[in-house]
């Protein structure tokens, strides 16, 4: 793809580019806008450097791609509920995004993105790692792929937000989001297939014996897991990292303990997932 107002240079074959010759910060023209929202389609996750967003421009940026989620389980700061803070120092006592997740899947209606600056990091550690759920799908055997296309799988924050609120001493809310969604899901965008299953918020496949469900889960999350469709971001002061949670899972690292890592994410509301076979 040829593009003329942005600089797009891919990390792997399947996933990740960076993103240069832009300037989040100021309202960005409609052919660069564009080209934008076409190298997140092609790449799924984008990284941007130099970019030392305020929280109005960072809410800005993200409601050009769609209105803003409010976190299910964390406030934000005052006058700015949409921004989720990831922060972790020598007190935390766990971190946001430590498993292999699609952001807050248990949502009837999962957030279509996620947009993370971070201002403080590590000198080394804290890298996060993205995983591309096209590659993943398109990895399967046929058999499989049409095995999977037909079944849904339950959803629901409980378990994790509750874990959460529990290590850090919060009460939080008293009910969580709980949803159905297809285990291969169609993007409603490129119609390409993903897998849509994670070990945070997927509780059981539907209409399946227990077993059968346990054994199909635990063998997605490790094929999911897998090197071969994997893009790692090291972080620099106000990076940017924008991802698309339709087809993409990502998990943090935690091996910088007891230093400080943090920012601040903006998550891009999205619509209910669904599967179309092609
Ligand atoms: C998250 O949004 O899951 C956190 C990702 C990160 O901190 O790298």
């Amino acid at each position: 793809m040829a593009y003329e107002t942005i600089r797009v240079s891919p990390c792997t074959a399947a996933i990740g580019a960076e993103i240069s010759g832009i300037d989040l910060a100021k309202p960005l023209g409609n052919q660069q806008f564009q080209e934008l929202h076409d190298a997140l389609m092609a790449h799924q996750v984008l990284f941007f450097r130099d970019q030392p967003l305020t929280l109005d421009q960072h809410k800005a940026f993200g409601r050009l791609f769609g209105d803003l989620a409010i976190h299910p389980n964390t406030p934000g700061p005052d006058g700015h509920p949409e921004i989720l803070p990831i922060h972790a120092d020598a007190n935390s006592k766990r971190i946001a995004g430590e498993r292999w997740h699609s952001d807050v899947s248990c949502d009837p209606e999962p957030p279509m993105g996620s947009i993370l600056n971070l201002k403080i990091v590590p000198p080394v550690g804290g890298d996060t790692v993205f995983a591309s759920m096209y590659a993943a799908f398109n990895a399967l055997s046929p058999g499989m792929k049409q095995y999977l296309a037909g079944l849904t799988a339950i959803h629901d924050g409980a378990m994790n937000y509750s874990r959460t609120n529990r290590l850090i001493g919060a009460e939080g809310p008293k009910s969580f989001p709980r949803a159905e969604h297809p285990v291969i899901r169609t993007h409603p965008v490129t119609g390409r297939q993903a897998i849509y299953v994670n070990p945070v918020f997927t509780m059981a496949i539907k209409d399946v014996p227990e077993n059968e469900s346990k054994a199909i889960l635990d063998f997605l999350y490790e094929h999911c897991a897998q090197p071969h469709w994997q893009v790692r971001f090291r972080w620099q002061p106000e990076s940017v990292a924008f991802w698309d949670n339709r087809c993409v899972q990502h998990i943090a690292m935690w091996d910088y303990f007891p230093g400080v890592r943090s920012g601040y994410r903006v998550t891009v509301k999205g619509d209910k997932p669904f599967h179309r076979p092609n």
